[in-house]
């Protein structure tokens, strides 16, 4: 009789031979179902990759019997990877040959979009150009602005009535009725990528609408499709999961569940109408998959994979960041390099910094000392926690909650990189932020309720305008909503006509915008803030709107001013002879949209000139003495000095920093590079500095 160490030894031989015939089968399948003149590279891409996929189903799907299988009428997980591997293969025929040139570009480049010359802009397509075609007629401006990296936020065909801004996809496969066809979307990235553009798209994995096809077959009682969602009969299963659960909307979406009627409790993460995924289910797995694949042929070149963290539930946890949510998405970067393998990974997952290393393949905090194997997962991730602490920092005026933060930054492989960036359409979400705040090792603590009571300009040394966000009860510090121009101070000033204090607000909002730029990562605008576009007030006029407070700062693109700003701002020569430089003194909307237009587009044209800023160039921060300040240092060779508070602090630099001799990059609005100069000894009240070590002397 065998020992349970023999009897290990051999069950564990006998999957391995197994998963290697396994492996061998899927391969042969792939190989059948491509067109000949493909084969060969595609058979070279699927042998590199395919062992973490196939790893990654088996994890995810290991094959169970008949007998445990649920009483549906759904195929094995096996049946599933079959179909699944034969679609893949049409997949990566159907591939055009322009998108197949990018491919190869990227795999010979894999760190391309890490270059200081891509930046990165965020809007929504129907408050940008009104449709897909009206995005690209715009496609010269964002040229002009220095974008090479456009998301657009959801464009899909989303449910009837409230579908939070397109989150809640109702046809993965058809573009939103409102916005144009499929057509309009090949159009669109076909110009996109002839202007050097690429396309970053919504991936809504952990959900799909209450009206998606699937959901509806759940409702009719279909067992299969049921089984595409976490759906409970009664609340005993949802009451245990949920003491465990946070909330995200809990003002106007409290629980995680929602009942509906004839078919019981239904696991809702977010809105009562967007139902999370059972991703447990290889259908669920597949079918995604294979949207992501159907979305890149038609010529996105980015995913952000929204929500990524809650993709895998666990009894007795969170539910967030599982690692069961990592294999997912390792295996669909492995999908991804097989049949697309120029696309990029976007991780959302509003997390601290330290939770998101295993979005990069790392391993997470808990096993940083395993010996564990970096498996490709993300490429991307929002660096939330450095967001919301510049703007903690500005409510504080302190420049050393940011450099914690910069410090703490966990090192990332090779080919990975930051999204950074001030504003997005959600809002600023505090919770990131928690254990800063609460101090200790030497810093000082701060607290998150009244900086979001400072954003809603409900404490007396605030200038912002924004507003709470979902924060009752005892989360009185949730997040805030509201543009930059309003947080900053921007939208107060003007109102008062105060043109000293509209010039400290200007200098807040270039402060931001000067961090963001010169952090490691690739940087991202918020559509309007290159205009100091304030909140829309107006969105609480809209029924469907009006309970949904993070409409605040998604406003449409006022273009006529856009374009008058950017006559002056952009340094265009005709038009620029035609303008007149803006006036200090101007306190109109345009005025101040040629200042901030003028100040953020010097910034684009400086990080473009400076390889010291590539994103995954090193950083550290520097002290400087005053816990006001923030020094951000790349490369050894460029430095970015920030004064976060509204009062004068002198400089205590390092003599290594003040011996030498610098080049001034940013000077108020100047687009060459500027004057050699001294370190300065003094920053004046929230100074941004941006200065190369000038190699000349
Ligand atoms: C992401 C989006 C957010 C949306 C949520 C649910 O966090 O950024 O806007 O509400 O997912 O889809």
């Amino acid at each position: 009789m065998k020992s349970s160490d023999e009897h290990r030894r051999a069950t564990a031989a006998q999957a391995r031979r197994s998963t290697a015939a396994a492996f061998d089968a899927m391969r042969a399948h792939y190989a059948q179902a491509l067109t000949p003149a493909l084969r060969a590279e595609a058979l070279q891409r699927w042998d590199t990759h395919a062992p973490r996929l196939l790893a990654a189903w088996e994890a995810l799907y290991p094959s169970v019997s008949g007998a445990d299988r649920p009483q549906t009428n759904a195929p094995t997980a096996q049946e599933t990877l079959a179909a699944f591997v034969h679609a893949m293969a049409e997949a990566t025929n159907a591939r055009s040959a322009a998108l197949r040139a990018l491919d190869a570009a990227r795999e010979r480049e894999p760190s391309w979009f890490l270059d200081q010359r891509i930046v990165g802009y965020t809007a929504y397509v129907d408050r940008f150009g009104g449709d897909l075609r009206g995005v690209a007629e715009r496609v010269p401006y964002l040229q002009r602005l220095g974008v090479r990296y456009l998301h657009l936020l959801p464009f899909l065909a989303a449910r009837e009535g409230d579908n939070d801004g397109g989150f809640a996809v109702r046809d993965y496969d058809t573009v939103a009725p409102a916005l144009g066809e499929n057509a309009d979307l090949e159009a669109l990235t076909a110009r996109l990528r002839a202007a050097g553009i690429s396309l970053c798209a919504d991936l809504v994995l952990n959900h799909t609408a209450d009206d998606h096809a699937w959901a509806l077959a759940a409702r009719r009682g279909d067992p299969r499709y049921r089984e595409y969602f976490h759906i409970f009969p009664d609340r005993r299963l949802p009451d245990a999961y949920e003491s465990h659960l946070c909330q995200i909307f809990p003002q106007t979406a409290p629980g995680n569940f929602t009942e509906v009627p004839a078919l019981g409790w239904v696991w809702t993460t977010f809105y009562g109408y967007q139902w999370d995924l059972n991703w447990a289910n290889a259908e669920v797995f597949a079918h995604m998959a294979l949207t992501l694949l159907r979305l890149a042929n038609r010529g996105i070149e980015a995913f952000r994979l929204d929500s990524t963290a809650f993709l895998w539930k666990r009894l007795g946890t969170d539910c967030m960041n599982q690692p069961e949510a990592h294999t997912i998405l390792q295996a669909l970067r492995a999908v991804a390099a097989i049949a697309a393998p120029g696309v990029l990974l976007k991780a959302e997952a509003i997390v601290p910094a330290r939770q998101l290393p295993p979005y990069f393949g790392l391993p997470s905090e808990a096993n940083a000392n395993a010996q564990a194997e970096a498996v490709a997962e993300c490429h991307l991730a929002y660096h939330s926690s450095l967001m919301a602490a510049a703007w903690v920092g500005l409510a504080e005026g302190r420049g050393d909650v940011v450099a914690d933060v910069i410090r703490a930054t966990p090192p990332l492989p090779p080919g990975c990189g930051w999204l950074t960036y001030l504003r997005c359409h959600d809002d600023i979400g505090w919770n990131v932020l928690r254990e800063e705040a609460a101090g200790g090792d030497g810093r000082a603590a701060y607290d998150l309720a009244r900086i979001a009571g400072f954003y809603a300009g409900e404490t007396p040394d605030s200038f912002a305008r924004g507003r709470r966000f979902q924060c009752a009860g005892d989360d009185r510090a949730h997040g805030s909503n509201g543009m930059a121009a309003a947080l900053v101070g921007i939208a107060e000033a003007q109102a008062r006509g105060d043109a000293a204090a509209l010039r400290m607000a200007e200098a807040r909002l270039r402060l931001l915008y000067g961090i963001v730029f010169a952090c490691a990562g690739l940087p991202s605008l918020y559509m309007g803030d290159e205009i100091a576009l304030g909140n829309d007030e107006a969105y609480t006029d809209d029924p469907l709107r009006a309970d949904e407070g993070r409409w605040l700062h998604r406003p449409a693109m006022p273009w006529p001013l856009a374009e008058a700003a950017e006559a002056v701002a952009a340094g265009d020569t005709h038009e620029r002879r035609r303008a007149t430089a803006p006036q200090a003194e101007d306190v109109s909307a345009l005025g101040i949209a040629q200042r901030v237009g003028r100040a953020l587009r010097a910034m684009i044209a400086a990080r473009m000139a400076t390889p010291a800023l590539r994103g995954d160039a090193p950083m550290r921060v520097l002290t400087l003495g005053d816990p006001a300040l923030l020094g951000i240092v790349r490369d050894e060779r460029f430095v970015a000095l920030c004064n976060l508070s509204g009062r004068e602090v002198a400089v205590d630099a390092p003599a290594a920093l003040t011996d030498s001799r610098w080049r001034s990059m940013l000077d108020e609005g100047m687009h060459e590079h500027g004057r050699i100069c001294e370190f300065p000894a003094r920053l004046p009240a929230y100074a941004l500095l941006w200065l190369l070590r000038d190699s000349s002397a």
